[in-house]
């Protein structure tokens, strides 16, 4: 009989954890997001968890009206090269645009995390929503969305020639003779496309996990496709379990069209939680978090969603205005999501607002309740695992503590790590190199 099949889980960086406010909590690290100590401790308590991974976004333009947490914070490669000497089995993954970055570096960047954690990096592949990107990059115009999208497939397919550059054996090192390595084992890529021309080889030899783990974060059409075609995992976010089982079964269906086995990509919801010890305490957690946020705070974090549209000009408690296409060419899928939501249940301005700023999270209740939640998600196959945030600063520790022993006691998460790489973790099999070892 073949074993259990079980959930994954991993956690995210984000500063101070709860909403954009929640720097000021009495319970939060105010400078979470550039606290070097905050976030060692986040991902030790992870690993005690036996969490698959510490999941780090990023984003490339702010403005004053940006919030707290994306205005001082992390570079993700950089903050994950520290972590890597402090942890050993927890993955490594961080946010890099293929709008901004030429395949490259990115190839060597990620390559050397993976040799640096011993198997333990993932690229979280992400095309750039946000129009003002283009400003600090040197160019005139932010490319349009399925733009991205093409240039983005194109730079995987360079990446992941690059890190197969060297086949796995391919330095000998041998004293005696002088010969450093096997020239029959090195390989030039030659790649000439559409957006990019890269020679090759790449300057790092294969990596422990063969490639480091492929993340995407894009919930449309090209962002599906994309996935399908390049990525082991999926970082996603669903209001509802239909949702979240449409957007799965539609993801795993596409794998087929690739070629592909259906569990050789996992699907994380990005979920927000709140543990205490009943209804009572829970909502008292949600509000002290939630009254931290002031409207104007809530419209401008709405704002950014919406290419940074100043929504403080129409009347607060007035249905929803009619933006029309706005937000098609930034965070496509949220921004359809936040206009069908309000058009539905009817919503204020000030709601959608303060529903954005601060949701109510997705799970909460008892350890128990919210183990219930999460394995019902896996086991109606909306997601193959979770990327968990704690609704208020002081949740994580709280579900590691708490919630995960109940998922163990279930056996629907590990007690102990398989192996040391996050491909292990994963329990994906190990890439071949396209010519040879
Ligand atoms: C759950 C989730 C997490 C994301 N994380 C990031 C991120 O860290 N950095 C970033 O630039 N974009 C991030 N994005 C944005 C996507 O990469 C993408 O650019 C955007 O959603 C538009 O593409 P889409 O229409 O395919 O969703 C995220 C999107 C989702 C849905």
């Amino acid at each position: 009989m073949s074993a259990k099949r079980q959930l994954r889980l991993g956690t995210i960086l984000h500063g101070a954890s709860g909403n954009m406010s929640a720097w000021r909590h009495p319970a939060a690290t105010a400078d979470a997001s550039i606290n070097f100590e905050f976030v060692k401790q986040t991902a030790l308590k992870a690993e005690e968890g036996k969490l698959d991974f510490l999941f780090v976004a990023d984003g490339l333009y702010i403005n004053e009206k940006s919030i707290p947490h994306f205005l001082n914070r992390f570079e993700p490669l950089t903050v994950l090269s520290a972590l890597a000497s402090l942890t050993q089995n927890l993955g490594l993954v961080g946010t890099l645009s293929t709008s901004y970055s030429d395949p490259f570096t990115t190839a060597r960047q990620f390559a050397s995390l993976d040799h640096l954690s011993n198997g333990r990096a993932g690229w979280n592949v992400v095309t750039s929503p946000l129009e003002g990107s283009a400003k600090n990059f040197s160019r005139e115009k932010h490319p349009e969305h399925a733009l991205r999208y093409r240039i983005a497939d194109e730079y995987l397919d360079v990446v992941k020639g690059l890190w197969d550059s060297w086949e796995e054996d391919a330095f000998i090192r041998n004293k005696e003779s002088g010969q450093f390595f096997d020239a029959e084992k090195l390989h030039a890529l030659n790649h000439r496309g559409d957006f990019f021309q890269v020679a090759g080889p790449l300057n790092i030899g294969r990596t422990p996990q063969a490639r480091p783990i492929i993340f995407q974060a894009g919930a449309s059409d090209d962002g599906k496709k994309l996935a399908a075609r390049h990525a082991d995992a999926i970082f996603t976010h669903h209001e509802s379990l239909a949702e979240a089982k449409a957007f799965y079964r539609d993801v795993k269906n596409q794998l087929e069209g690739q070629g592909r086995e259906p569990d050789s990509l996992h699907i994380f919801q990005g979920v927000s939680v709140i543990v205490g010890q009943d209804a009572d305490d829970v909502e008292r957690q949600y509000q002290t978090t939630a009254a931290l946020v002031s409207v104007n705070d809530a419209l401008n974090y709405l704002g950014r969603y919406f290419e940074h549209h100043d929504f403080s000009q129409y009347p607060l408690d007035e249905p929803f205005p009619d933006i029309g296409d706005l937000g098609q060419n930034s965070f496509r899928s949220t921004t359809d999501e936040i206009k069908r939501n309000a058009r539905e249940r009817g919503l204020t301005l000030r709601q959608v607002a303060l529903e954005a700023a601060s949701p109510r999270p997705r799970f909460f209740g008892s350890p128990e309740q919210v183990a219930d939640g999460l394995q019902q998600w896996f086991e109606e196959q909306a997601a193959d695992g979770f990327i968990i945030q704690g609704g208020t600063p002081d949740t994580f520790p709280r579900f590691v503590e708490q919630v995960v022993p109940v998922l163990q006691v279930r056996g629907l998460f590990r007690t102990d790590y398989p192996g040391s790489t996050l491909r292990e973790s994963f329990g994906l099999t190990q890439p071949k190199n396209r010519y040879g070892k």
